[in-house]
């Protein structure tokens, strides 16, 4: 069984992600984790980060693996280097790289066959995994996810001015929803959570009473 929860950096999907999982006793994917470590292999290997066919070769020379909430490349933990300013920044290219979406598509519904997972991500509710049982697409106003932001760069030690971090998410931001192949949107059939002024906590039992709510419904369905 699936549960998605897509939207825009900074609105707090991964905490979101982690804390439903945890709930309703699921596992939980960080799918732009495999996009940054892809990234990291990429800068890695000094390939031109806009190449295509580069990127479909090194696909298939590098192993990837997601043991519970962290990131393998070939057989290394690289959980904290994925999450650097550079990484970061080169992100983007690679996930606008048709190959690399398609290969860590097939990725992703591989990882979850046969386990109740909530995978979180851009396009995991209306590309990954159409059929999810319950679909989130998770937002938050732009000057809130700068915040944030900054406030979890400050807790590694990074210090950036709000003023610096807002123009980068909105670029983010449009890239992510212009982008050619799977942009950002929500699935038709989500359900929209504005985290806006929410607590993790509150954010967590919107998602939490959406599920159960499903759940029951359908049991009773089945009876
Ligand atoms: O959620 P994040 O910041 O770790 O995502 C890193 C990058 O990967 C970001 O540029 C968006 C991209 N991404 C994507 O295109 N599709 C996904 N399913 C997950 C992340």
């Amino acid at each position: 069984m699936i549960i998605t929860i897509d939207g825009p950096a900074g609105a707090g999907k991964s905490s979101a992600a982690q804390g439903l999982a945890k709930r309703l006793g699921f596992e939980f994917l960080d799918t732009g984790a495999m996009y940054r470590a892809v990234t990291l292999a990429a800068l890695r290997t000094g390939i031109d980060l806009r190449d295509n066919a580069a990127l479909g070769r090194l696909l298939e020379s590098v192993h990837l693996e997601m043991p519970p909430g962290r990131v393998l490349l070939d057989g290394k933990d690289v959980s904290d280097q994925i999450r650097t300013r550079e990484v970061e920044q080169a992100t983007g290219l690679i996930a606008d790289s048709p190959v690399v979406r398609r290969r860590l598509g097939e990725m992703q519904r591989a990882i979850a066959v046969g386990r109740r997972m909530v995978c979180e991500g851009r396009d995991q509710g209306t590309i990954v995994f159409p059929d999810a049982f319950c679909k989130f697409f998770l937002s938050a106003a732009v000057e809130e996810r700068a915040r944030r932001r900054q406030a979890q760069m400050a807790a590694r030690g990074e210090t950036v001015e709000l003023a610096t971090l807002l123009p980068a998410i909105e670029t983010r931001d449009r890239r992510d929803a212009a982008r050619e192949s799977a942009p950002m949107r929500p699935a038709a059939d989500a359900v929209i959570v504005d985290s806006t002024g929410l607590s993790l906590d509150e954010v967590v039992d919107r998602m939490e009473t959406e599920v159960r709510r499903r759940s029951e419904r359908g049991t009773r369905k089945d009876e």
